[in-house]
Parts: C-alpha cells; structure tokens; sequence
C-alpha cells in the first residue's frame, strides 16, 4: 500500500468517526429530550441505517467476486483488501449497530415487542445478522490471501441479503400475520 493511500485511510477513519460521533449525540439529545413526535424521527434513522447496512451487504459479496478471480499478491488483489477492509469498518458495522439500536427501540415503543410479523421480522434479521459474520469472516480470510472459495460461491451468496432484505420490508409494511 503506497504512504498516499495510508494517510487517506487515515482520513477516512476520521471522517467516519467524527460522523458517529455527531450522530451520537444528536440520537442521544433526541432520547432526552424526547420530544412529542420521536417515534417518526426515530423510524427515519433506523431506515437511514438500513439503507446503509444493505448499501454494504450487497455490494461487498460483489467485491468477493471480482477479488477471487485475481491473483494473490497481485496490485488488484491488495486493491480490493483496502476497499474490503473500509467497507465493512466505515460503513457495514457502523450501520448493523444502528439498524439495531433504533429497530428495537421502534419494536419496543411502538408494539411492545408483540406480533407476529414483528418476532418474522426480528428472526429474519438475526439470519442477515449471521451473513454479516460469515462476510466479516471472508473479508479476514480475503486479508490474508486465504480465500479458497471460488467467484461462483460468491455469486450466489450475494442473492442471499437480497431475499432476505424483501421478505423483512414486506413483513414490516404488510404485516400480514
Ligand atoms: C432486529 C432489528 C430490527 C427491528 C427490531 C426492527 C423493527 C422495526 C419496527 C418496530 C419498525 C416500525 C414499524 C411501524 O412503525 O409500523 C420498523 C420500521 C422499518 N424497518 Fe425495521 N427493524 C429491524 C431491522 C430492519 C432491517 C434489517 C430492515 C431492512 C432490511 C428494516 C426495514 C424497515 C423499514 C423499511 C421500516 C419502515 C416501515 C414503515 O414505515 O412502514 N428493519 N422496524
């Protein structure tokens, strides 16, 4: 990695950090002050992270793709360690937290954690949770050049956030049980 991509990382890193943290507060000051109408406030951040969360989960098994075909050691192969490594620090967990944070808190105030729909919902995202630590798992075997998988298994793994992302929305908007 050249000493231009490191201080960019580093940047990024702090970009990424300062954002939390502004984030943080914000949600912290909107919980104490709470004001009349936080429920839709709420609702809109967990959606925010939501789309941020599957932004990550669909793209970074596409990477696993393009990443298993290249060589070991090879200038692309380090390339796509970097866009990994970022994706899942700056963007993928920082969201998977928020995602939770928020949905809970929306499933506790909203519905008192009752519903058929809502217990659906909660399960489906503990398997979306699970593949997010199967992705977490390939991005340090992608680190250390021992992915063994070849680009078709990643292929088909990338249509499993995708199925899994349609049956949590329609649980949650249709709420049919
Ligand atoms: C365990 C984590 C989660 C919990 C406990 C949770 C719970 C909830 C609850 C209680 C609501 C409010 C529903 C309403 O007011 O009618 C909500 C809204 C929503 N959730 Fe989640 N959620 C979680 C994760 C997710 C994930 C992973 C996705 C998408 C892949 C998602 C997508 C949505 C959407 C699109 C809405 C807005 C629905 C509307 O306004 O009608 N949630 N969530």
């Amino acid at each position: 990695m050249t000493a231009e991509a490191k201080t960019d990382g580093k940047g990024a890193v702090r970009r990424a950090l300062a954002s939390l943290a502004i984030f943080a507060v914000l949600t912290a000051l909107l919980f104490l002050a709470a004001p009349d109408g936080l429920y839709p406030w709420i609702k809109a951040f967990h959606v925010i992270a939501v789309i941020s969360w599957m932004a990550g989960m669909l793209y970074l098994p596409r990477l696993f793709v393009y990443h298993s075909q290249t060589s070991a050691g090879s200038a692309e192969s380090e390339t796509f360690k970097v866009m990994e490594r970022r994706l899942l620090r700056l963007i993928i967990n920082p969201a998977m937290i928020a995602t939770w944070m928020f949905g809970l808190w929306l499933a506790w105030k909203g519905f008192g954690f009752s519903g058929g729909w809502l217990h659906a919902k909660i399960a489906a995202v503990v398997v979306l949770s699970g593949v997010h630590g199967y992705f977490s798992r390939a991005v340090r075997l992608f680190a250390a050049d021992r992915n063994v998988k070849p680009a078709r298994h990643w292929r088909m793994v990338n249509e499993v956030p995708t199925v899994l992302m349609i049956v949590i929305v329609i649980l949650v908007i249709v709420k049919p049980f």
